[in-house]
């Protein structure tokens, strides 16, 4: 089996570090680096969260690099926990990595050059907003040819946004970065909250994450508590969605998944600046829009790889 080359560019954020040790885990993956964005929390507080995320999951080997601080055009906006800025050392440890001296941006831009040179395209995963890869596309537009897939959770068709009424978080907080990236034609496969919200994980899986034995379950277990999800009055059960490890969820198994071919779009200004919207209709559809996942399937697989990243670091 060639393993699937991966950049995971990310901001975490609870469910990034969901994501982030799924894919360090993943011996599917061959995770050739983790490039941070301002998103959920300030670019430094990121950062320092993904280096320390690595180093708890014991994956030196992977850099960690830091990319761009503020969204292309638009006011900075951060998440809803930004207060929580890096995460506590009593949930994560205070063990960290030294991020690499490259730039998040010319680091994704050389690996897609190398990735094209050697016939071999290689998957962004995008968890937080996208402004590095619009910058990559934007500086470098040839990179493209190096991209296999942008695989990006983001926006919100059939359902409402959390963000604001009408936004996803990672499209509101950069949504020029977005009209850049769905423009780009590279292949686009999109994880909105229509498909995120449908798997909630209930206070009895966090503890079965929290129980696997190692570190990176216990911090994960950690954060989920401190940072509950649950909102009864939308989702109408117990329980809350890790949005951004579907992404990794389908590059090791897709069949859990189902979506449809559309084209997309995003609002980039006035009142509803960030808005998605999708054509189901059109005859040269350049995006999957994923509409359906195996919920049980789904918190298994992640519940799973959390663990067997943990039997590995032990
Ligand atoms: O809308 C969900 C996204 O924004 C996720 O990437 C999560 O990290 C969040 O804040
Ligand atoms: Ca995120």
């Amino acid at each position: 089996m060639s393993r699937q080359r991966v950049i995971l560019d990310t901001d975490p954020g609870v469910d990034d570090a969901a994501a982030i040790f799924m894919a360090l885990g993943a011996p599917e993956i061959d995770l050739l680096g983790i490039t941070v964005v301002a998103g959920n929390v300030p670019l430094g507080a990121g950062l320092e969260n993904a280096c320390r995320l690595v180093a708890l999951a014991g994956r030196r080997d992977v850099p960690v690099l830091a990319g761009v601080e503020r969204p292309l055009l638009r006011d900075q906006v951060y998440g809803r926990y930004a207060a929580i800025g890096a995460f506590s050392e009593r949930l994560v440890g205070a063990d960290s990595v030294t991020p690499a001296s490259e730039h998040a941006v010319s680091f994704i831009v050389r690996q897609a050059r190398a990735a094209a040179r050697a016939g071999r395209p290689l998957t962004l995963c995008a968890i937080g907003p996208l402004s590095n890869i619009a910058m990559a596309l934007r500086l470098h537009p040839e990179v493209a040819e190096g991209i296999a897939r942008v695989v990006c959770m983001g926006g919100a068709f059939t359902a409402l946004g959390h963000r604001t009424p009408w936004a996803e978080f990672n499209i509101y907080a950069d949504p020029h970065a977005a009209q850049i990236v769905f423009g780009a034609g590279v292949p686009l496969v999109l994880f909105p909250l229509d498909v995120t919200m449908q798997a909630l994980f209930t206070p009895a899986d966090v503890v079965r994450i929290g129980a696997t034995g190692g570190a990176p379950g216990r911090a994960l277990a950690a954060l989920m508590d401190e940072h509950d999800r649950s909102d009864m009055a939308r989702y109408g059960r117990p329980g809350g969605p890790l949005h951004d490890p579907m992404t990794i969820a389908w590059l090791l198994e897709p069949g859990l998944f189902a979506g449809r071919p559309a084209t997309v779009g995003v609002q980039v200004g006035g009142a509803t600046s960030g808005h998605t919207f999708a054509d189901f209709n059109d005859d040269s559809p350049r995006a999957t829009v994923m509409t359906d996942v195996d919920e049980p399937g789904y918190i298994a697989l992640v519940t799973d790889r959390i663990a067997a990243l943990e039997e590995e670091t032990q």
